[in-house]
């Protein structure tokens, strides 16, 4: 593996390389380097045990919930329950409050009922203040009440002593809360060691309920380690607040599998954590991260989706500050012969996970989201946080970059390479180094010196360009940008009142507070055409390093102490990246007077994130085992609303061999985010530097993608309507066959496309298992019918790219492949219907300009195209929209026909014409050529 001299080294030399200018910056790297506080190994980031709010929380064992109900307290309005909970310890009341939710889901929040002062509650997440829905109390005795939620005959029964939530539908418990008296709240103190504000202690001695719950408080509270201040290697957290973490744990009866949390390096069904670390949440720059454990990386969606063959669920945690999660369950470690046997002698429980969150600041505000089907938690979801941002659709296609294209030459003759090899790219990238010395915004004087006309030259080939924008500001009274958010106040303050400064690319920066909507309002103007020189309506943004990275911070980041108006970093931390990306994206549509949809890449992300543009999978590695991690990685994304996910092509770090290169652009084109990416030390590899068989391989897989473009189109629109993942686990569709429950060596695009992608060294086959007993699937390279439910072994050769169409879909291509997407936008289409076993088949159509808002004006055409009965038609799904195309559909194939005697084309104007076919009965595939007919049109094709 690696070794623990080769990162500092190449750190190193990393530096060296591009910091001639930089002497000073170089130093401190040295010295950062040498002495270990920067980069490589686990060591460098906290485990719980070093985390001590983590610790304090994981040390509570269940059984003793100290927590009571007051029921006397109790208030319920039509929509809303409160009550309070005392801590019967330190006589600390909380405040519950309960929501029904439209939509089959049930929000709970937990605050301090009197806090010393206001506790963070994250804002700007959800789209709107949730809906509600009645609620009416159906009993209540003196252990507990029981509500009725909303129409359904779902009820949540209350428990007094100790305090316990447990959801209900009909007999059935879908979800209980607190069962295991893991809840805590840590509530704000005043210290006791030091000089307490005698304005604070004032007020409080006022205040006799106060006085005698202060005189408990002295005896029950002991002062641990770490509750006022922490150090973590040479970093000191001062924790002006004192102790305030919160937790609650969910048992999810008849669970046995659970997903989501992202972001992880792990499989896609999440493991237990008994005996090893919870999962954290912390957005963190992790250097070469290492693969299958539940460490922190860049961003973090607090989602949990749980599922068994009847039902689905989920769990949304709203809290931004450091968050760990617990999953236990019942029947880990058995065998499934151990859980047979405990069946066969009756001795078997009913399985049972139980998962327990733990935050190290803020409230509690949790959203309990039941189902019951896959797709109703994505619509559930997306009801709270938003859908997936609708991209342009050349974002859909391939971008090239590297760390980094050199010059303006360099460019252009990367540009001219892709022709000459004939392979299509729609962006190509540039990073940290086409910039005056890492001050975003600029462009470096000598490499880029007349950055229009480099993107002119680009978007003469119909091309585009994306450029990074990175959060970390230098400080340089030279720098306009520096200046300006430094006069405006608009940097985030260390502790202390002065601004933060940390080390970054830049050497000294400066970290803006994006939670400021002021300062996003402003940096959304920094990228105006007469503010961001050199830039053109063709260069889009790349923000990256937007955990924050702080190279000599705690852990790489920010200390937790730094602040952001009322709030301390601690409390929001995990937000900071979403807000990157926020006034980035809203920046790019204002410089369109708000006509162009933008294109934003981030590696920062929260819930919410998917609103505003794509995530990639940060800096992984040549290595066969990070290219089969970025399944897993990117459909534990869109499970919880992240559609647009993509890893490095190639793998960032190290080189990788011609095999691994090749296998990676396979397995990139059938995933949403299609970018390859490359280290500085690192030598180049555009597609065509490993010889032509290889270059041929990319070619082909590249085209691949193209040619599907108008699908993945279609399902990001979807994406965007519904909230539903265009990437999808198997169990998606599959809901109650639970051999797909934890697969993630496969994945289905869509409901219509099933991907198995070779991703094993020197493979000579793949077993792809094909879903739906009854159904059949082929391959879309050899129209070969399979039927599904089998394993089904797939000899494979280097060209191989198992790819499944469902039988019962219609897919649209373009197979016209040219130079970039925008090139292909007026080619005609070719229908690929898959015939299901009853003969019939449904798919869609989605056409559009490709890259306005103006589909919110109902200017694009959506049509369903469906078979059945022997004829195919075209039906306007969207009748009030307008919009016209000049495609046509120049070929249809149906794949699983038989052989019609005649093929009757009739349009909307009555006409009727004969089609000529080919009928290939070696594969049951008819092919009707030159049908003709525009792509925007009604008509039907009758077989006879
Ligand atoms: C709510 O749940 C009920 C019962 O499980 C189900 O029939 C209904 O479709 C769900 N509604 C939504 C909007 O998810």
């Amino acid at each position: 593996m690696r070794s623990e001299w080769a990162e500092p080294i190449q750190s190193i030399i990393k530096m060296a390389t591009f910091t001639e200018r930089m002497a000073p910056v170089l130093l401190l790297w040295l010295a950062v380097c040498l002495s270990g506080t920067w980069a490589v190994d686990r060591g460098n980031f906290k485990t719980c045990d070093q985390s001590a709010f983590c610790k304090r929380q994981r040390a509570l064992k269940p059984g003793q919930s100290p927590y009571r109900a007051l029921l006397e307290t109790l208030e319920l309005t039509n929509t809303r329950l409160t009550l309070q909970l005392i801590n019967d310890n330190n006589k600390v009341r909380l405040l519950l409050e309960l929501y029904r939710l439209q939509g089959n889901m049930t929000r709970v929040k937990i605050n301090e009922l009197k806090p010393l002062k206001p506790r963070y509650e994250v804002p700007d997440v959800l789209i709107q203040e949730p809906p509600t829905e009645p609620m009416s109390l159906l009993s209540q005795d003196e252990n507990g009440v029981v509500l009725s939620l909303g129409a359904e005959s779902q009820r949540v029964i209350v428990s007094a002593r100790p305090f316990r939530l447990d959801i209900m539908e009909g007999r059935e418990v879908l979800m209980s809360v607190n069962s295991r008296g893991l809840l805590a709240f840590e509530h704000l103190r005043m210290r006791k060691d030091t000089q307490a504000d005698p304005e604070a202690e004032k007020k409080e001695e006022a205040d006799p309920a106060n006085q005698a719950e202060e005189a408990v408080n002295e005896e029950e509270e002991k002062v641990e380690d770490g509750m006022w201040e922490e150090t973590f290697k040479s970093h000191s957290d001062s924790k002006p607040n004192g102790p305030s973490a919160v937790s609650l744990d969910f048992s999810l009866p008849g669970v046995e599998h659970v997903y989501g949390i992202p972001e992880h390096a792990d499989t896609l069904k999440l493991k237990t954590t008994d005996g090893g670390d919870p999962y954290r949440l912390y957005n963190l720059d992790v250097f070469q991260y290492e693969l299958y454990n539940p460490m922190a990386l860049y961003g973090a969606v607090p989602v949990m989706l749980a599922h068994n063959a009847q039902r689905t669920t989920g769990i949304f945690w709203l809290n931004a500050a450091e968050t760990w999660v617990d999953i236990s369950s019942n029947t880990a470690g058995k065998t499934v012969f151990g859980k047979m046997l405990d069946y066969v002698q009756g001795s078997s429980e009913t399985p049972q996970t139980d998962v327990r969150w733990i935050s190290e600041s803020g409230i509690i505000d949790v959203f309990v989201m039941l189902g019951p089907k896959p797709q109703d938690v994505f619509s559930q979801y997306a009801s709270l946080t938003g859908t997936q941002a609708f991209p342009p659709l050349s974002a859909l296609a391939y971008h090239q970059c590297r760390w980094n294209y050199n010059d303006q030459e360099d460019v252009q003759a990367v540009d001219a390479g892709f022709d000459q090899h004939d392979i299509p790219y729609d962006f190509i990238w540039l990073d940290i180094e086409h910039t005056d010395g890492k001050r975003y915004f600029t462009w470096d004087p000598h490499k880029f010196a007349t950055p229009r006309d480099m993107l002119q030259g680009i978007m003469d080939k119909k091309r585009k360009m994306v450029a990074i924008v990175d959060p970390h500001i230098k400080v340089d009274s030279n720098y306009k940008i520096h200046n300006e958010i430094r006069s405006r106040g608009y940097y985030i303050k260390n502790k202390d009142g002065g601004d933060y400064e940390g080390w970054c690319w830049p050497g000294n920066a400066g970290y803006p507070d994006f939670t400021n909507p002021e300062m996003r309002a402003w940096w959304a103007s920094m990228f105006a055409y007469d503010q961001y020189e050199g830039s053109m309506e063709n260069l889009y943004t790349w923000n990256d390093m937007n955990e924050p990275s702080v190279f000599n911070g705690p852990e790489v980041t920010m200390h937790k102490d730094a602040v952001h108006g009322a709030w301390e970093h601690r409390d929001l931390h995990n937000l900071y990246g979403f807000y990157v990306q926020m006034a980035t994206a809203e920046g790019l549509v204002q410089r369109s007077g708000g006509v162009e949809r933008p294109f934003v890449l981030t590696r920062a992300f929260f819930a919410g994130s998917q609103r505003y543009g794509a995530v990639w999978t940060g800096d992984n590695a040549a290595e066969w085992d990070h290219l089969k991690i970025s399944i897993p990685m990117c459909l534990s994304l869109g499970l919880v609303g992240v559609s647009f996910c993509g890893a490095d092509v190639g793998g960032f770090f190290k080189t990788p061999s011609s095999e691994l290169l090749v296998r990676w652009y396979q397995t990139g084109a059938y995933q949403p985010f299609f970018r390859a990416h490359a280290h500085l030390d690192t030598p180049r590899r555009e597609p065509w530097l490993f010889g032509p068989e290889n270059t041929a391989l990319i070619r082909e897989a590249v085209r691949q993608r193209y040619a599907l473009l108008p699908y993945w189109y279609q399902l990001f629109y979807h994406a965007y309507r519904t909230g539903h993942p265009v990437m999808r686990p198997l169990w998606v569709e599959y809901p109650q066959d639970t051999a797909t429950f934890a697969m993630d060596d496969q994945f289905l695009i869509g409901r219509d496309l099933l991907v198995h992608p070779v991703t094993e060294e020197g493979a000579r086959g793949i077993t792809a298992y094909l879903p739906g007993k009854g159904e059949v699937w082929f391959d879309v390279h050899t129209f070969q019918k399979h039927n599904g439910a089998q394993n089904l072994y797939v000899p494979v050769t280097m060209s191989s790219i198992p790819v499944y169409q469902r039988g019962g879909s219609i897919i649209p291509r373009k197979i016209r492949v040219r130079r970039s997407s925008t090139c292909m936008e007026h080619d005609p289409y070719t229908l690929y219907v898959a015939l299901s076993p009853q003969r019939t088949a449904e798919g869609e159509l989605y056409i559009d300009d490709g890259h306005t808002f103006n589909f919110n004006k109902k200017e694009f055409i959506h049509r369903r195209l469906s078979f059945a009965n022997n004829v195919l038609s075209s039906i306007n799904l969207a009748p009030d929209a307008q919009f016209s195309t000049q495609s046509w559909i120049e070929r249809i194939l149906i794949l699983g026909a038989s052989k019609p005697s005649k093929v009757t084309l009739k349009t909307a104007d009555g006409q009727e014409s004969q089609l000529e076919f080919d009928f290939d009965a070696s594969m049951s595939v008819l092919t009707l050529r030159k049908p003709g007919m525009n792509a925007g049109a009604d008509w039907t094709v009758v077989l006879q």
